[in-house]
């Protein structure tokens, strides 16, 4: 019997990457208004370039693609240069020509966050729910900002952010973790379990661990990530070094 998720080791990083970008541009030949769930972070930051090459290239044309982002920063307007949206800008959108009107983000500014993520629910239904959620994974097992917890929240909803995951997204301001908004909003493991295919990338030493429990260990929202073993059409794309104690 297939696994689930299935796992792929990959040489690189980079390899991930190609792979991963070539995935997406062919689904994109096939269906052009495909649904994309799209993550943030250090990991996807090849595949992003790789997809700009791609376009480049002319073998990935975004023209009808519609994209949802996973999650964002609670209180950051999408013009904040820390914000996910200004992220997505940053190393992909103005690179590739995706329509603005089919982008959607979390609006992190938002004065009702819950009336949010109830629009963005909504927005999902509306566009015929996701083809292809593509994830990152935190070294404590969250994909989005699904934290590890007693208990998971199926839809998108308002939560708050563990101080190593604050930590862990230093980067995006000046690398300070005190200046990580203490809350965010983030599609909940129901919205990314009902997405047709989901592919997590992983790689570098730091999420071997991480990954193993993924895909090894029992199904517990201590390691939201785990959820994925419930997903039909699941795959994990890892470098050597995340994969260091899989065979794939
Ligand atoms: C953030 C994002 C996650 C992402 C994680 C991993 O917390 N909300 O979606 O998977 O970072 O980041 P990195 O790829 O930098 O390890």
């Amino acid at each position: 019997m297939q696994r689930s998720p299935r796992v792929l080791i990959f040489a690189s990083a980079g390899e991930v990457a190609e792979a991963l970008a070539r995935r997406v541009g062919e689904a994109l030949a096939h269906k052009p208004d495909l649904v994309l769930g799209l993550p943030t972070g250090r990991t996807p930051l090849l595949l992003y370039a790789e997809l700009v090459r791609l376009h480049r290239a002319g073998e990935a044309d975004f023209s009808r693609a519609v994209t949802f982002n996973l999650d964002e920063f609670l209180g950051l307007p999408g013009d904040h240069p820390s914000s996910y949206r200004a992220f997505m800008r940053r190393h992909l959108f103005d690179h590739v020509n995706a329509d603005p009107s089919r982008m959607n983000f979390l609006d992190g500014a938002a004065l009702d966050p819950l009336q949010e993520c109830e629009r963005y629910e909504g927005a999902i239904d509306a566009a015929g729910g996701i083809d292809l959620q593509i994830l990152g994974i935190g070294t404590n097992g969250h994909v989005g900002f699904n934290e590890p917890a007693t208990e998971l929240e199926a839809r998108t909803h308002r939560v708050t952010l563990k101080p190593e995951t604050r930590h862990s997204n230093a980067g995006l301001f000046g690398g300070h973790p005190d200046r990580v908004p203490t809350e965010a909003m983030s599609m909940g493991m129901g919205t990314i379990l009902h997405a047709r295919e989901a592919v997590l990338i992983a790689t570098g030493e730091s999420k071997a661990r991480c990954v193993a429990r993924v895909v090894n260990g029992p199904i517990t929202t201590a390691l939201p990530a785990s959820f994925l073993q419930l997903h039909r059409h699941a795959e994990i794309f890892l470098d050597r070094a995340a994969g260091q104690t899989l065979d794939g």
